[in-house]
């Protein structure tokens, strides 16, 4: 299988005025492709930091960040912004934009190289049906229920054929019942091939993941295969 992710010793010290907050202290992590992994921790153990740093949004202050085998650190503004739109994010917080439907959102993240308006519509109606939300398409934010508006953000993310998905809390703001239906079409991804990074404060759901990973006060204090 190949290596999708390769964190080296990655360290991350936020400055809070004068004082340094080490947010991570020294995370090693291997990702392959096909990979379902979970990450739980209590809050402040640097879950979210160790994913923006995973997705290029943020830098390591220290360590190496791999991705497909390239250093990331090498790379100038223009490849790695090429690289960020084939990462695929998704947020407890749907963020889809207000005023436009549902098959609008995800259309409009889609990568406009080399493709044209109505192969970004197709792709963007097969991703709809994908994740469920077929009798939905035309429907804006406010008129889906949570759930649904997060089925939506699946769609978007997967606009670009990215190469992983990372969901920081995905379904931290749904009720139980639709978490539920959330982390199974999040498998049903999997199963399809899709590279998955979540992080979770809900054992139960981390459990579903092929392997859950444990942080704790900056670090990574157990890996286990479910
Ligand atoms: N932008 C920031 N500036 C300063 N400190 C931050 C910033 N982001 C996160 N932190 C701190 O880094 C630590 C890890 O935060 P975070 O990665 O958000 O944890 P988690 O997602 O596990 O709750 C916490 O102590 C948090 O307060
Ligand atoms: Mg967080």
């Amino acid at each position: 299988m190949a290596l999708v992710v390769d964190a080296v010793d990655l360290k991350k010290t936020y400055m809070l005025g004068k004082i340094p907050v080490e947010a991570l202290r020294g995370v090693n992590l291997r990702v392959e492709s096909g990979d379902f992994l979970s990450v739980l921790g209590p809050s402040g153990s640097g879950k979210s930091t160790l994913l923006n740093l995973i997705g290029c949004l943020d830098k390591p202050t220290e360590g190496k960040l791999l991705i497909d085998g390239v250093d990331v650190s090498t790379l100038n503004d223009n490849q790695l912004a090429y690289l960020r739109q084939r990462i695929g994010f998704v947020f407890q917080f749907f963020n889809l934009i207000p005023r436009f439907t549902a098959r609008d959102n995800v259309e409009l993240s889609m990568s406009i190289v080399g493709k044209s308006k109505s192969e970004r519509r197709k792709r963007a109606e097969e991703l709809l049906e994908i994740v469920g939300l077929k009798d939905r398409m035309d429907h804006k934010p406010a008129e889906l229920s949570g759930g649904q508006q997060q089925r939506v953000a699946i769609a978007r993310a997967l606009a670009n054929d990215p190469r992983f998905l990372l969901m920081d809390e995905p379904t931290g703001n749904i009720d139980s019942k639709t978490a539920k239906e959330i982390i199974s079409l999040i498998k049903n991804l999997n199963e399809k091939g899709v590279t998955i990074i979540m992080v979770t404060h809900d054992q139960h759901l981390a459990r579903e993941a092929k392997r859950t990973v444990q942080m704790f006060d900056g670090v990574i204090s157990s890996d286990v295969v479910n």
